[in-house]
């Protein structure tokens, strides 16, 4: 598979993903009951994609509210400052907060929010991811619910972008040469 003149292997398929979110959504369903108000927390871009198909299969009251970051300075370094580009719209002090991510990298971006949705001191606050590479991570922040741990590869599709594109590829794809 090629995109943008790279080359691209198949990682997941459709029904992959759709296994790894019925399977995120029967832990959160095992531990929530039916009268919990869930607020679900995406972080935009990439999670609209796997919130839409956690959230239907969720048996809760849920609602949803989305949250965009920026990150300055070099990705793979230390210094990488998050800024909030998009906040949350309600309060969260009688919601059980979870915020949904695709994929967790240096973890960075989710300690930034963790710390930020905390102190608006919600009934509860969890983490669900639907791929993590766990092996990237930098600052010290572990999801509570994930999908599939998954080695350091650039991956697009099912939201996840090649310089913005490919987010609608309905399975995920890894890039074979990293450049
Ligand atoms: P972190 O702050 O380094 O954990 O950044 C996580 C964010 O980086 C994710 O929410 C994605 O938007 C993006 N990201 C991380 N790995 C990939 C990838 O392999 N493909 C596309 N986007 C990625
Ligand atoms: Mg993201």
């Amino acid at each position: 598979m090629q995109f943008d003149d790279r080359q691209f292997r198949d990682f997941l398929t459709e029904k992959d993903i759709h296994a790894l979110v019925d399977d995120l959504a029967n832990k959160i369903n095992a531990d929530y009951g039916m009268n919990d108000r869930i607020l679900l927390v995406g972080v935009l871009k990439g999670a609209f994609v796997v919130m839409a198909d956690l959230l239907r299969r969720l048996h809760s009251d849920v609602e949803v509210d989305f949250v965009r970051t920026a990150s300055y300075g070099k990705s793979n370094t230390s210094c990488g400052t998050i800024t909030m580009l998009k906040d949350i719209g309600v309060d969260v002090r009688d919601r059980h907060v979870i915020i949904v991510e695709e994929i967790i990298d240096s973890g960075r971006t989710l300690k930034y929010l963790y710390e930020r949705l905390k102190g608006a001191n919600p009934l509860s606050l969890k983490i669900a991811t639907l791929l993590d590479k766990r092996s990237k991570r930098v600052v010290k922040i572990d999801a509570d619910y994930v999908g599939r741990v998954v080695d350091d590869q650039f991956l697009i599709g099912y939201g996840l972008d090649l310089e913005e594109k490919c987010r609608n590829l309905p399975a995920i794809y890894a890039l074979k040469y990293p450049n």
